[in-house]
């Protein structure tokens, strides 16, 4: 196998790199934009074991015909996405590049140059919210934020491309993710990068919300799976039915740093109408192709912690940018105040 991971350089597709490593595959190529999210700091030893390091878009199409001519691509994974729901917020433009028309242009270039297996990482936040039971891959898409409907955006263009022209792709749907490496603008990093310095941290509304968390090492087996074993043109979920509301998380996090429940600010909900109360998704199909998850949510939060503690430099590069801190301002400054 001739593998290009695309956002190789952010969380998720830097631990799928490691992965695809350990699987000694024949040749990796990883390209990233390296946007805010993407760092080299984070493929390191990814680098260092032989890995192509391409900086590129994959909206940009010359770029990504040379790397599939050039390397012989056989099989992608693609990770390259805008990721973060709030950031989605202020800028809705650059997620529909990137996780539409980048999604689109992968997609054609593959075809064009006969790559023989696609696996786009979708999200289960495309299916929106559920109050009660599962989602299914057949329940339909009904995103709320425009990071979530350019997700949706982007997985149902992989459906047009195996309706109208059989390019041979797959699509995996995962569950919240936490696990080393994670940008501290998510729940969990974010939390405990601020908890590390004794800062406050901002709970959106009563902290209700679940969350279905899979530990990234779980989900990166997951995507190996359907890469191996999965069919073309079907969707697979890849979920823990591990259900934490949030407040239940932050609580679990503030113990593990030996820190007290005064850290904690509850503001007014920024993301309102679009804040989705639930997520649960039914795994049975990939579990017929021989996956489950196997890492526990207690040790593995615990393990996350010791992460972020044990490698300031990684997370302290990235909380110091000028990028970074405008953000932080411009979105929690309002309902932290004094406590940003
Ligand atoms: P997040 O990590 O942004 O993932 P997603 O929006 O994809 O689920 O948020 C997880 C949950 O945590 C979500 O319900 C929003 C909430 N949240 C907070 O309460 N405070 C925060 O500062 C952040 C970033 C998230």
């Amino acid at each position: 196998m001739r593998l290009l991971v695309t956002g190789g350089a952010g969380f998720i597709g830097s631990h799928f790199a490691r992965k695809a490593l350990a699987e000694s595959v024949d040749h990796l190529v990883v390209l990233d934009a390296l946007t805010y999210a993407g760092n080299l700091s984070t493929m390191q030893d990814i680098r260092a074991q032989g890995t192509v390091w391409v900086q590129d878009r994959i909206e940009n199409a010359e770029g990504v015909a040379h790397v599939l001519r050039d390397h012989r691509i056989t099989h992608i994974v693609n990770f390259a996405a805008e990721t973060h729901n709030d950031q989605s917020l202020f800028n809705p433009l650059a997620f529909a590049t990137t996780n539409v028309v980048g999604v689109q242009n992968l997609l054609l270039q593959a075809r064009l140059q006969g790559v023989e297996r696609i696996v786009h990482i979708s999200t289960d936040e495309v299916y929106g919210s559920i109050a009660e039971g599962s989602f299914t891959e057949e329940s339909p898409l009904e995103p709320n934020t425009p990071y979530s409907a350019s997700k949706a955006g982007g997985d149902l263009v992989c459906r047009a491309e195996w309706k109208a022209f059989q390019t041979p792709v797959l699509v995996t749907r995962g569950g919240n993710n936490y696990g080393p490496y994670q940008y501290p603008e998510k729940l969990i990093p974010f939390f405990i990068s601020r908890l590390i310095d004794g800062k406050k941290v901002p709970l959106y509304g009563d902290g209700s919300q679940v969350r279905e968390w899979i530990h990234v090492g779980d989900h990166v087996d997951g995507i190996w799976t359907v890469l191996a074993r999965g069919k073309p043109g079907e969707a697979y979920n890849i979920g823990d039915h591990n259900e934490q509301e949030n407040r239940v998380v932050v609580q679990q996090i503030l113990q593990l740093l030996g820190r007290d429940e005064s850290l904690v600010k509850s503001i007014p909900d920024p993301r309102k109408g679009a804040h989705d109360a639930r997520y649960r998704m039914s795994c049975e199909k990939i579990q017929a192709l021989g996956w489950s998850p196997i890492r526990p949510f207690a040790e593995e939060l615990a393990r996350t912690v010791a992460w972020y503690v044990d490698n300031p430099g990684w997370w302290r590069e990235i909380v110091a940018r000028e990028r970074y801190q405008d953000f932080v301002r411009r979105f929690y400054g309002p309902s932290l105040g004094d406590d940003l």
